[in-house]
């Protein structure tokens, strides 16, 4: 991971927001290849889920909504995380993401008492981590005993007089951590120039609620009938506690989201299962393994009342199993709630029935950024590779697919001196430029030159050499990423491998 967000930095995908500053918490920059390679997610899920199907529309709305709108979505009475703040060193915890155990010590004559607690804040081995921490405990006091395996329990979970016994993180030491309390995730700001209470609206945390609030509006323009989706790209903000794992968790985020409408007696467990089908797929079709993906199905008591099945699509992050997308089965409950809350109906009429009814919707939910982070971490490879001379070296590659990749082809003559083989390696590069993200570099070594793309994940070079001035067929050196082999091919080659590779 440390690699990989070195790699960021140094070939500009990713910055820290205001760096000159010292940065700024939970927020972050995509420099020219990152915004580039941001660009294209977006892009290919736009025409894959837009443009390529019937049923879908897409739509903009915006980022600040009346306030109302989250109220009758329930954002302002309970989108919150539990809280617990550090007293002592001022640190602020998500009480479900810090651990704790008693520390159980069984003395010789098999009486077992718990001698005092341990905490760990959440990770890839947390029961480890607490079971180190309980025999630390147990070293430094010189208790006799057997000690118990650590039972690990988050903060949600403590009883109020467990609290108090319980070390903070920061400290090491009980008796700082408050009780948690629920603290709401969105951003205030105020419209108007008014400051007071009457101007707060809030910079939306999702974009789901603009596809409710204007589904009347996208049902009048009477292109759609159902079943059918809206779908929208766009910002949303979330003032997260704990921001983490560089751009997994950010208070500032890119979500595309689409909801898509079922008549109230379809078999929406069915529908359900489509989209789960389709979201994977498409992560595939822009290059994540199989391998690193699985499902997490809420279990049903932890669901939300109005909720009927929510599946998490999972990727295997270096800092663990981690949501990528989730697929939602929101029964009617957001069209309920707005046509309650503003006195207008959503519904719909059945020609079949002659009744009106609200509708049903499925809602596949993804992040833009956690989808960036998963292609970074699943193409990212450094290996050894061994040139024609026997030299050995390590070159590290950005295994991305040629879809999604922030440069195409780079374009390269093999001499920088050579008027002819410049000329030529212009025309190309000016001809590609026209349709695709391409790049042109003619400055260091070739073999150095293809290193640089690789690490930038170009799919292909081109290299301009003097087979392609002296022999018959204008052909140039194509040199694939992956298999680091070369092939001689001629231009219109070059342009029917792009246009079977990109789109
Ligand atoms: N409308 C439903 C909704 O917003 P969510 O699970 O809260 O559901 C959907 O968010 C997706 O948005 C997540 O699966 C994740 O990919 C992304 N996401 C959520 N919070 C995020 C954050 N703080 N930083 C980056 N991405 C986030």
């Amino acid at each position: 991971m440390d690699n990989l967000v070195a790699l960021a930095k140094r070939r500009g995908f990713i910055f820290q927001s205001s760096e000159i500053y010292g940065g700024f918490n939970g927020f972050f920059d995509y420099g020219p290849l990152g915004a580039e390679l941001k660009k294209n997610i977006r892009d290919c899920w736009w025409a894959d889920m837009v443009q390529r199907r019937d049923d879908v529309v897409g739509i903009e709305t915006s980022i600040i909504m009346h306030p109302k709108v989250w109220e009758a979505s329930g954002h302002v009475a309970g989108f919150s995380d539990p809280l617990v703040d550090c007293k002592v060193s001022k640190q602020r915890y998500r009480a479900d993401q810090l651990f704790f155990s008693p520390v159980v010590i069984t003395s010789a004559d098999g009486v077992a008492q718990t001698v005092g607690y341990v905490s760990a804040l959440e990770s890839e081995n947390t029961a480890g981590e607490l079971q180190s921490a309980a025999e630390s405990f147990k070293r430094k006091k010189a208790i006799q005993g057997t000690l118990s395996p650590v039972v690990a329990k988050d903060l949600t979970e403590a009883r109020e007089d467990e609290i108090a016994l319980i070390p903070s993180p920061a400290t090491g030491e009980p008796g700082s951590l408050t009780a948690p309390r629920a603290f709401n995730m969105m951003f205030q700001t105020n419209v108007g120039a008014m400051t007071d209470g009457s101007s707060v609206a809030y910079l939306r945390p999702e974009t789901a609620q603009g596809m409710f609030v204007d589904f009347k509006n996208v049902v009048d323009t009477g292109r759609v009938k159902l079943p059918f989706g809206i779908a929208q790209i766009g910002k949303s903000f979330r003032n997260e506690i704990t921001p983490r794992n560089f751009i997994f968790r950010s208070r500032e985020f890119e979500q595309m989201e689409m909801e898509y409408f079922i008549h109230e007696d379809a078999d929406w467990s069915k529908v359900h299962e489509e989209w789960i089908a389709w979201c994977e797929a498409w992560l595939k079709s822009i290059g994540l393994p199989d391998s690193h993906l699985s499902r997490y199905a809420h279990p049903k008591e932890k669901l939300a009342f109005y909720s009927r099945g929510t599946v998490d699509i999972m990727f295997k992050y270096p800092f663990g199993v981690q949501e990528l997308w989730g697929i939602a089965a929101r029964g009617s409950y957001d069209l309920t709630q707005h046509a309650n809350a503003s006195g207008k109906p959503q519904e719909i009429f059945d020609e079949a029935t002659k009744k009106k009814f609200v509708p049903h919707v499925i809602e596949p939910a993804v992040g833009v950024d956690r989808i960036f982070l998963a292609v970074l971490c699943a193409g990212y490879a450094e290996e050894a590779v061994t040139d024609e001379k026997g030299n050995t070296e390590t070159r590290t590659v950005l295994r991305l697919s040629p879809r999604i990749a922030p440069v195409k082809v780079a374009v390269l003559p093999l001499l920088k001196n050579k008027e002819v083989l410049v000329a030529r390696a212009q025309a190309l590069y000016k001809k590609l430029q026209r349709r695709y993200a391409v790049f042109y570099d003619e400055t260091a070594a070739i073999g150095r030159r293809y290193r640089r793309q690789d690490e930038i994940g170009t799919p292909w070079c081109v290299t301009i050499d003097f087979d392609t001035i002296e022999k018959p067929g204008d052909t140039f050196t194509l040199r694939d990423r992956d298999t680091m082999q070369q092939r001689r091919v001629t231009e219109a080659e070059l342009f029917a491998l792009l246009e079977e590779h990109v789109y």
